[in-house]
């Protein structure tokens, strides 16, 4: 059974107050939330207070591989548990793009989630160069060949994979859902073939510019288990009005 999940990804965005704002709507907002788990990816600063209200699952952005060290700057995965952060974002675009994050690096950070058993969503895709090219499924292969096929049975069960084309993220340009499903569905064999019916449970995430008006066909698809959702998340009604589309 594949859980669905509805996750919010604020990246860089809202101060304190607005993120107060965004929680109590969220908590007043009548909405099915029994259905599909609603996740917030918030920045570290405002985990703790988040964490407090009980109202979602929280998570972090982004986690150094470490577990305390010299690396200014970074946040460890202890110190997010610490704090009650529920699991971590890895590999989004944004952090391999503008940060450099190799796949041998993310995979370190993978190891480190499953030395925690803290549960993490693993990003991939590729640029519109590559799909341009014809070579998207053999890149997102790689991507997760890398990072996750080495993992144990029990550690997958800590797994959930977010596809997201960047020619898609914040851009406005939602992939068609043929190219959404062809994806998800080349994923799922991937991991089938190296997992058996584990890796074929395992939840794929859509992002990349998902909005209340396209959400539906999006979640339609039927390799699709739900969404990584940026800039349509940042107002909690909106983010609401998704669950809808399920
Ligand atoms: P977007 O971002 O919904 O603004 O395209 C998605 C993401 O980057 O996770």
């Amino acid at each position: 059974m594949r859980n669905k999940i509805l996750a919010a990804n604020w990246k860089m965005n809202l101060t304190a107050s607005e993120a107060h704002d965004w929680l109590v709507k969220f908590n007043e907002t009548d909405s099915d939330k029994c259905k599909i788990e609603f996740r917030l990816y918030a920045p570290n600063v405002f985990l703790s207070d988040l964490v407090k209200s009980r109202s979602l699952h929280i998570g972090a952005q982004n986690v150094h591989p470490s577990d305390f060290g010299a690396f200014t700057g970074e946040v460890s995965i202890p110190q997010l548990v610490s704090v009650g952060a529920q699991s971590v974002l890895i590999g989004h675009s944004e952090r391999r793009t503008d940060f450099h994050e190799t796949d041998a690096f993310l995979k370190e950070k993978v190891n480190a989630c499953c030395n925690h058993a803290l549960p993490f969503i693993f990003c991939c895709g590729e640029s519109l160069e590559i799909r341009e090219k014809g070579k998207h499924l053999s890149f997102v292969r790689a991507q997760i060949t890398t990072a996750i096929l080495h993992l144990s049975h029990t550690d997958l069960s800590l797994l959930t994979i977010a596809y997201e084309p960047i020619w898609a993220i914040g851009t406005g340009q939602t992939a068609t859902n043929d190219q959404i499903n062809e994806v998800h569905a080349f994923i799922r064999e991937v991991l089938r073939e190296s997992f058996g019916v584990d890796g074929a449970n395992v939840s794929i995430l859509y992002g990349g510019s998902v909005n209340p008006s396209n959400a539906q066909s999006i979640f339609a698809c039927p390799d699709v288990d739900g969404g990584l959702i940026g800039g349509a998340s940042l107002n909690a009604s909106d983010f609401l009005e998704l669950a809808s589309s399920f």
